[in-house]
């Protein structure tokens, strides 16, 4: 089984702002649903409420420390350990945020999928500093949208070295 992290980032590492992502972009959106489609996808509790429902076509691990918490149609881990443990016999499973769970897993991850939004982007969410020398970037994808927003970003691939 091979872990991925993805993740929509500005260049200060912005990813969320008031519980929600801070740009509108559908092709990131459907980057995200092309590449997890099928697999597992593991999220905090605060990133579950901000979709407010389990992505379809795919199997929803949420996080939490509260032992009671029960969301119809996804699974429920009380740690990271067992979040992972939960989407055994998958070949890639996702953690696909938010920041809290980004900086606990990262040192987990195989692979990154992060489309790099090539500008500076307010907000209250940040994905952890990395050290760069660390990964091979495997494939990078130049993309720009001139509407609802203008948005310049790439679509990058890393591997662990
Ligand atoms: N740009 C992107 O690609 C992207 C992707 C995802 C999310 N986001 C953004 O990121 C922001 C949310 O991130 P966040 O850091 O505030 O929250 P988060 O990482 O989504 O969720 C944090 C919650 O996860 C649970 N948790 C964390 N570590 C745990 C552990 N070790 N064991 C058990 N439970 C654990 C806790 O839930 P309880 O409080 O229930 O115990 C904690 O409050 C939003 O703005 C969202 O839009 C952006």
């Amino acid at each position: 089984m091979s872990i991925s992290l993805i993740v929509a980032m500005a260049r200060n590492r912005t990813i969320g702002v008031n519980n929600t992502l801070p740009w509108r972009c559908s092709e990131d959106l459907k980057h995200f649903k092309a590449l997890t489609m099928g697999h597992h996808m593991i999220m905090g509790r605060k990133t579950f409420d901000s979709i407010g429902k389990p992505l379809p076509g795919r199997t929803t691990v949420v996080v939490t420390r509260d032992k009671n918490l029960k969301i119809e149609g996804c699974l429920i881990a009380h740690s990271l350990h067992d979040a992972i443990k939960a989407c055994d016999g998958d070949t890639e499973i996702f953690i696909v945020g938010g920041a809290d769970i980004y900086a606990q897993s990262l040192l987990l991850a195989d692979t990154l999928y992060i489309t790099e939004i090539q500008q500076d982007v307010e907000g209250d969410a940040h994905f952890p500093a990395f050290d760069k020398s660390e990964w091979t970037e495997t494939a990078r994808e130049v993309r720009s949208q001139e509407t609802p927003q203008v948005l310049n970003y790439h679509f990058v691939t890393y591997q662990h070295r």
